[in-house]
């Protein structure tokens, strides 16, 4: 199978906002050919890389980003320096109560990957592999702090490759000064008047305070 994204895909079930859509912007660098060829090698063994000149590294980060932390930061920034184009999909999830509304966490995203040119963010609902496929994203990039991370998340990326067997799942392991940040930590110390300043990006502390005083 040859990948390559030609055109802008159909969206169904995802979102774009901001970005002029999100998949004109390429970013160049060496860590491209690692991307391309971990994904020709992985998904089409039978074609060498350097036959697929117009392939287009997409990567899909999903998470609920409830709030966006400087964990989730990290690991967009990198993702973003390993693909051409790094999609940002923020979970709708009317199952789940969410402190911030999915308007307010894509807005806190596009503000901080603003000068970020190959990143783009939307929301999704419903399956996360059928948002990869209507992106046209080939990997699954998720972040890993400890070992317990690891149990939950190889059961996502099991799952998510049987439902799409071209999908894989990359992970990234957080630099240590993220190491003991979650989105759940933060709102918790938040709530209770603490200074989440050092785990957050400046406007989602502001907003965090905002959130928390209006209640
Ligand atoms: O930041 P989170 O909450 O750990 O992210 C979890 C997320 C959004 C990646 C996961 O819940 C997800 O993919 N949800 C979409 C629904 C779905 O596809 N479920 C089946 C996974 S096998």
């Amino acid at each position: 199978m040859r990948i390559a994204i030609t055109r802008e895909p159909a969206f169904e079930n995802c979102h774009f906002s901001g970005l002029d859509g999100g998949l004109n912007s390429l970013r160049s660098n060496t860590f491209h050919w690692a991307a391309r060829s971990l994904l020709i090698w992985s998904g089409n063994r039978e074609h060498e890389p350097h036959s697929y000149p117009d392939v287009m590294a997409v990567a899909i980060y999903p998470g609920s980003f409830d709030p966006l932390t400087n964990g989730h930061l990290d690991i967009l920034t990198r993702g973003s320096h390993l693909f051409d184009q790094l999609i940002v999909a923020v979970l709708q999830n009317s199952q789940k109560q969410s402190l911030f509304a999915v308007a307010e966490r894509v807005e806190m995203l596009n503000e901080a990957t603003a000068a970020l040119p190959n990143v783009s963010v939307l929301s999704f609902e419903g399956l996360l592999v059928n948002c990869a496929r209507e992106c046209g994203a080939q990997v699954i990039v998720r972040g890993l702090r400890s070992p317990s991370d690891y149990e939950f998340e190889e059961q996502l990326a099991t799952l998510n490759r049987r439902l799409s067997p071209q999908l894989d799942t990359i992970f990234l392991v957080a630099t240590e000064s993220n190491r003991a940040i979650s989105s759940r930590i933060v709102k918790e110390i938040a709530s209770l008047g603490g200074d989440v300043t050092s785990f957050v990006p400046p406007h989602a502390a502001a907003a965090l305070r905002a959130k928390y005083a209006s209640r």
